[in-house]
């Protein structure tokens, strides 16, 4: 392995060593970055003298030459490289010879590495928030499709009732919040730590505004141990993910409910289900089952992120390598997540016959009953009293609020008059007050 730093050594480092010490096989996923921001770094140093202009220009465009052949053959990403960056040196000086020796004038690998990081979060938080608008999308466009109402519960009891799509819009209103916990992200990262040499800057008077307006950053960042050791924006990220994996796993386990045959609210497209080898009538929700059991995992990367940086002292540490493995592995769990649930989404069946029955059932106006009974002068805490006795002797005859008798119904409260059975109705409860504002998500 041809290294950046022999000379100090006088024997090589063991293979054992230099397989245990290499990046390449992960970070070559920066190669974008890695070159775009060397031709900004190269371009700069043009300007500011520190190379000659020829020197300069003969980089920028070995460097684009490389950009485009990888993306001519990406198999070009191979060889025996500690990392993304010395492979890119090493390039530049096949390619230039001493003037590629002049690329790492004024910059380290230790500002290098966070500027690619950076400039790929910041990509690639974009690209998820793209998906994620998509499937706020299919949520909202599936509540629109749907007009039927169903319990929704409180400590998976039935207990009131709301529109379907007021349940899709629950999740909805949490992927917005997402999409801007993205947004706060994006903005917090946009400092430009190239600069930043190996941690306190350089004795060459660089132009660090330069490559942050080349780089499209909002700013330098500034204090140099801190650019070179900060991997915050990394762990904010990860937030992101962790939450948006949060909330998908919450729906996945609400809806792997509903579609399950003591349910049957719901059931999900073949193109999202699998079977059984064994069992031949089964057909099985592992979609969101594996969402479920992903968003554990992706959880778990944002904590080995903290844990990676909670004991460091500054400024850069070689621990902060391993921030690559665990970012890509959460990235890529959470997009194919938001991927598969926009799918099973946008193809859910929902059963509305079914939702339709089972409104009827369970008490779930009784809470609207008790409304009823203080709008005609009723304290509440005593309505409360009566409603509660009301649904004991409906349970014990096995009847429902609505299907009991005037006589019975009165029974409890002589306030009570004919209007109670259409007050009592699913469809007049939710013209009620701020419950008609539900029927407009
Ligand atoms: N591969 C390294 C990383 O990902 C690049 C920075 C190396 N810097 C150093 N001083 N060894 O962190």
């Amino acid at each position: 392995m041809g290294t950046l730093w022999g000379g100090r050594f006088q024997e090589a480092a063991s293979d054992l060593m230099q397989e245990f010490n290499e990046s390449f096989s992960i970070d070559k996923r920066l190669w974008q970055e890695d070159i775009t921001a060397s031709i900004a770094h190269v371009t700069m140093l043009g300007d500011c003298a520190i190379i000659t202009k020829e020197e300069s220009q003969l980089l920028q465009t070995e460097l684009h030459e490389l950009y485009h052949a990888i993306e001519a053959n990406p198999e070009l990403l191979s060889g025996n490289y500690e990392d993304i960056h010395s492979f890119v040196e090493a390039k530049m000086i096949e390619a230039c010879g001493d003037t590629g020796k002049k690329m790492h004038t004024a910059r380290s690998r230790n500002d290098q590495v966070t500027v690619d990081m950076k400039l790929y979060v910041k990509k690639s938080l974009n690209e998820l928030k793209e998906f994620v608008l998509q499937m706020i999308q299919a949520f909202e466009e599936k509540g629109k499709a749907v007009d039927a109402l169903m319990p929704a519960y409180t400590h998976l009891q039935r207990a009131q009732i709301v529109p379907f799509s007021y349940v899709l819009d629950a999740y909805a209103a949490m992927f917005e919040r997402d999409v801007k916990k993205i947004e706060d992200s994006v903005a917090l990262l946009d400092e430009n730590p190239l600069g930043a040499g190996a941690l306190a800057g350089t004795t060459y008077s660089i132009d660090r505004q330069q490559t942050t307006d080349l780089l499209g950053f909002a700013s330098v960042q500034r204090n140099t141990l801190d650019s070179v050791s900060n991997r915050d924006f990394i762990i904010d990220a990860l937030q992101c993910f962790s939450s948006l994996m949060m909330h998908m796993s919450r729906f996945a386990e609400d809806f792997i409910i509903y579609s399950s045959q003591e349910f049957q609210f719901v059931e999900l497209s073949d193109h999202f289900s699998t079977g059984s080898s064994m069992m031949p009538q089964k057909k099985n929700p592992d979609a969101l089952e594996l969402i479920r059991g992903k968003a554990a995992k992706v959880i778990s990367l944002l904590n080995a992120m903290y844990g990676t940086m909670k004991g460091l002292p500054l400024s850069y540490n070689k621990d902060m390598q391993e921030d690559k493995a665990i970012y890509f592995e959460g990235l890529d769990t959470t997009v194919a997540c938001v991927k598969i649930l926009t799918g099973v989404t946008t193809e859910l069946k929902v059963n509305e016959k079914r939702l339709q029955e089972t409104i009827h059932e369970g008490y779930l106006n009784a809470t609207e009953l008790a409304d009823y009974l203080v709008r005609k002068g009723i304290p509440f805490r005593e309505a409360h009293e009566i409603v509660g006795q009301m649904v004991l002797y409906a349970i014990e005859k096995g009847s429902q609020l609505h299907e009991l008798s005037f006589e019975e119904l009165t029974s409890f409260s002589s306030v009570i008059e004919e209007d109670i059975y259409h007050e009592l109705h699913p469809e007049t409860i939710l013209q009620q007050g701020i419950k008609k504002d539900m029927l407009n998500k």
